[in-house]
């Protein structure tokens, strides 16, 4: 973020988004599609029906809102990085239903209660302090009103010792390096380049849980995103198979609340409800 009232984005995560990576592609291949269909459906399983008003907090290029709007909610999306709100904008900025603005998930530009549902995908992986943490937890229940959802993903804290060995980045020394460093204390950090991501906090599952009901927010349930298929080793063939693809969905459905399997796939989701007053 450039303004000067506003937390400031650490520069290597908007180096990374900027200049380093195009987040808008992660979501197409067979494990970002896996993401994806899961997001979505513990998403419509949990929002009650009708029409929501929705804050997508680091809603990046807008690969949520996008389903959201069509689904019939009214989503505002919020960004830290100008480019991303820029193809947030180019992707959905005629839709009524739709606005976006910079913004980041630490002090939000939002009126206390004006929104049924707030999600955060995406800031918690990159807030490496649990300061940052707590007040973005905090802003998502200040601006969500009483009775309402919170949706928040994770990073678990093994998913790069279960990439790597499946895709053997393990092999370098250097990528040990940053994995047993994040099995220590989720603190993910990578002088290796675009592949191995950008400064980050991995969460326990449980470190999510607890995060949230420190901030007074009543846990709905916590859930694994994608299950075991990140370390399926012909994941991107067989996700093209429209029966194979209906059983990986349903595997990662199978064991997406067993707890000694939480951490098992890349994502963690937490769905929760703000007090009522
Ligand atoms: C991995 S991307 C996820 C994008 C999208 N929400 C999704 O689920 O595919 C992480 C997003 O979090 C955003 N982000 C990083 N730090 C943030 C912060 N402090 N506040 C809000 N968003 C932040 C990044 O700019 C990026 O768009």
């Amino acid at each position: 973020m450039s303004d000067d009232d506003g937390p400031r984005l650490d520069p290597d995560i908007e180096r990374y988004y900027d200049i380093e990576w195009e987040e808008d592609d992660r979501l197409r291949n067979g494990l970002g599609q896996l993401e994806l269909v899961r997001t979505q459906e513990l998403v419509r399983r949990h929002l009650p029906p009708g029409s929501h008003r929705i804050l997508d907090v680091g809603g990046g290029g807008g690969v949520h809102a996008e389903w959201l709007v069509e689904d019939g909610h009214a989503v505002h999306l919020v960004d830290p990085v100008p480019r991303h709100v820029e193809q947030a904008m180019a992707r959905l900025g005629g839709q009524e239903r739709f606005s976006g603005a910079v913004g980041d998930a630490r002090k939000l530009d939002a009126e206390d209660g004006s929104f049924d549902a707030v999600f955060l995908f995406g800031p918690l992986y990159h807030l490496i302090e649990p300061a940052d943490r707590a007040a973005t937890w905090d802003e998502a229940t200040r601006v969500c009103r009483p009775g309402g959802m919170i949706f928040a993903a994770a990073i678990s804290r093994f998913a790069s010792l279960i990439s790597g060995l499946a895709s053997g980045a393990m092999w370098m020394p250097d990528f040990r390096e940053i994995v047993y460093r994040d099995l220590a204390d989720g603190q993910h950090r990578n002088a290796l380049g675009r592949d191995y991501f950008t400064t980050a906090f991995f969460h326990h599952p449980d470190e999510l849980r607890r995060e949230a009901e420190t901030a007074g927010i009543d846990v709905v349930d916590v859930f694994g995103v994608e299950g075991v298929a990140g370390a399926m080793p012909h994941l991107e063939r067989d996700w093209e198979d429209a029966e194979r693809r209906a059983e990986i969905i349903e595997a990662a459905r199978a064991i997406e609340t067993e707890p000694s399997l939480l951490g098992v796939g890349p994502h963690i989701l937490l769905v929760g409800t703000v007090h009522r007053e």
